[in-house]
């Protein structure tokens, strides 16, 4: 091999001092592994971060034609117990319903479905966050403490009108949602 710019001397094998470094370099891996692995434990405990732990499919090409996400069942419903249901379907470049409703200091579930492509659903400043993929259902628990207004922005590339994908989740006392299920209706902002 050709010596390029001078004479770079290797220590010779053995030594003490390449040694040193390599146990050196042993901690410092190990810790940078240890230090992983707390901060998956951390946030999946502390955050309640977690991968998806369930797979539902579904017919993406016939969402409107009835079922679970037919129009007339997109947007909040709520259970005897106060517990709320969110249907939302997500198509280029919109979320159906674009405002959603939904009580504080309940336990809410999100279901989501995509009509087309990848999209992504987020509530800004709270835990959830997830891709909405075409073929599968995508289902979110979450309860929100607050009553307040969020945003809640498309955030997977889904095509051209992808920045203007957005839409926001409205949490209302839990008194100013009905409570007698028999009477409802999937409802929204606008309802
Ligand atoms: Cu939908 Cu980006």
């Amino acid at each position: 091999m050709a010596e390029i710019g001078g004479t770079a001397k290797l220590p010779p094998s053995g030594d003490k001092h390449s040694e040193g470094s390599e146990r050196l370099w042993v901690v410092f891996v190990t810790a940078v592994i240890v230090l992983l692995v707390a901060m998956v434990v951390y946030t999946s405990v502390h955050w309640g971060f977690h991968p998806p732990s369930q797979v539902e499919t579904i017919d993406s090409t016939s969402l409107h034609k009835g079922g679970e996400f037919s129009e007339a069942n997109l947007g909040t419903v709520i259970a005897p117990d106060g517990s709320a249901v969110v249907h939302v379907v997500a198509q280029q470049y919109a979320f159906i319903p674009n405002c959603l409703v939904v009580p504080a200091g309940k336990p809410v579930t999100f279901r989501l479905a995509s009509a087309d492509v990848v999209h992504g659903f987020i509530v800004d400043g709270t835990n959830v966050n997830a891709m909405v993929v075409p073929g599968y259902v995508t289902t979110v628990h979450t309860t929100f403490q607050e009553p307040g207004e969020r945003l809640m922005p498309c955030h997977e590339f889904c095509g051209v009108g992808h920045q203007a994908m957005w839409a926001h989740v409205r949490i209302v006392e839990a008194s100013r949602f009905p409570t007698d299920a028999d009477k409802q209706k999937a409802v929204n902002c606008a309802s």
